[in-house]
């Protein structure tokens, strides 16, 4: 079968950006199908980076079909500045971006309720990117939210818009005490953004399974990992979509039948950003090294990544919820220096091992990870170009981890670079 999805199988910044646009190549469509701006996927070619937050990372590719589906939350001023950026530096969007008409905006309202939520909730915060996604996510499911669809018949988009400011108004003013926004000024701003994107809105279900008809080739790219989605992850501390496999059915109208492979991306060790359990959170002295070595700073705002050893349970809990078929190890670079690495193969709670993912959350800060110590390879890998050149140690460690995950290795990541990249 002629598609695939390529998920993270961590909690996000996994490297699947790179690795999407490696596989963009021999790709027809690729398509973004949950999440918003919140996501930050990172291509580096010749030096040069690019950070997509909306757009499908396919676009670097000439000539490709990027599709925005109906399961992702567009935020218009942050598509639009994307769009602009892109073209400045000659990458051809206008004939190759469509957007789903089902797909909901993103409001002044959510990411200030997502910004008021977070303060609310002090110490007990989620850590949110304050893009407004949780909040826009919120209004879909509510039945109240306003998609491209509505943006295109201006008399609909009116009275939605009147409907929610009554509403978010209200909240905003008698719950955080925050003015409020007036119906007119973004009434007058959307309608803006209305004539900078209305040429991208269509059917963009029917052109997928048109393309999938005629044997093309489609790409779904993943935004964060599955550890943040909703139901599968570590709850309450997630994003507000479903990242594991099944968000591509749902979120462009596909059905899973037609669905061939499942690409779970993993780092070489994990990392996360915002708050939430992180059992095999490293200290602070292995944290600041690999911090440096692996420039583990969020890509959509800047924070520091925390970072920790590789964990087979949160990646084994992957591979049976989007039934990965195979992985792709990023970052083995940034384990170069190391003499020991450990694998974390299990957890203890209150002295008894846990046999599966915990889906207690209390359970998961109180884990006492159970580790498995490998010899490092101490030598530089970045510069290699072939798998069977890797160093001895490096390749037993990713057998190590391909058995314990259970799926095998299709690619490994050595570098930012396309040519840093190992194919088996
Ligand atoms: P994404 O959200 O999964 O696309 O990942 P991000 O782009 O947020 O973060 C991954 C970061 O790691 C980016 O800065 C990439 O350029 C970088 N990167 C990707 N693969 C490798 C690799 O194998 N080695 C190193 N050193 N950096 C990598
Ligand atoms: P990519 O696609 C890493 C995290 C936030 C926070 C939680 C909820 O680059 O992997 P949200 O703003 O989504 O409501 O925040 O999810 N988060 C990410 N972490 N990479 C991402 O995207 C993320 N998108 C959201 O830090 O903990
Ligand atoms: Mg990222």
């Amino acid at each position: 079968m002629s598609s695939s999805v390529v998920i993270g199988a961590q909690w996000g910044d996994e490297g699947k950006g790179k690795i999407i646009d490696i596989l963009s190549e021999n790709s027809d469509y690729i398509i973004r199908y949950q999440g918003g701006n919140n996501a930050g996927h990172t291509v580096v070619i010749d030096g040069e980076s690019f950070i997509l937050h909306l757009i499908p990372s396919g676009i670097l590719h000439k000539g490709k079909t990027c599709i925005i589906g109906n399961g992702v939350v567009v935020n218009p001023a942050a598509l639009i500045e994307e769009i602009e950026k892109l073209s400045a530096r000659g990458i051809r969007v206008e004939k190759n971006l469509l957007i789903s008409e089902q797909a909901h905006i993103i409001f002044p309202y959510h990411w200030k309720m997502d910004e008021l939520r977070e303060i609310a909730k002090g110490r007990k915060k989620i850590g949110t990117t304050k893009r407004g996604i949780g909040p826009c996510y919120t209004d879909k499911v509510s039945r109240c939210g306003i998609r491209m669809a509505d943006l295109l018949d201006v008399n609909i988009f009116s009275k939605k818009l009147k409907a929610n400011l009554k509403e978010k108004n209200a909240i905003l003013r008698n719950v955080y005490g925050f003015k409020g926004y007036s119906f007119n000024a973004i009434y007058k701003q959307y309608m803006n953004y209305r004539e900078k994107i209305k040429g991208y809105i269509k059917d963009t279900t029917l052109i997928i399974n048109k393309a999938l008809d005629k044997n093309k080739r489609v790409l779904f790219e993943g935004a964060q990992g599955t550890m943040l989605d909703v139901d599968f992850g570590t709850y309450p501390y997630v994003t507000s979509s479903n990242s594991t496999a099944g968000g591509a059915c749902t979120g462009s109208g596909v059905g899973p039948s037609r669905i061939g492979k499942v690409t779970g991306v993993v780092k070489a060790y994990t990392t996360r950003v915002g708050e939430g359990p992180f059992p095999t959170e490293f200290s602070d002295k292995l944290m600041n090294i690999i911090r440096h070595k692996g420039k583990e700073f969020g890509a959509t705002t800047g924070r520091p990544r925390r970072c920790g050893w590789f964990d087979t349970l949160i990646v084994k809990h992957a591979v049976m919820v989007s039934g990965i078929t195979e992985i792709v190890v990023t970052k083995l670079d940034v384990l170069d220096g190391l003499e020991k690495i450990k694998i974390c193969t299990g957890y203890k709670y209150k002295g008894k091992s846990c046999k599966a993912f915990p889906a207690n959350i209390e359970m998961l800060f109180n884990v006492k990870p159970q580790y498995e110590e490998l010899p490092g390879w101490m030598s530089d890998t970045s510069g290699i170009q072939s798998f069977n050149k890797l160093p001895r140690n490096a390749v037993r460690y990713l057998k190590r981890l391909s058995d314990l995950v259970g799926a095998k290795i299709s690619m490994v990541s050595v570098g930012s670079e396309r040519k840093q990249t190992l194919k088996l």
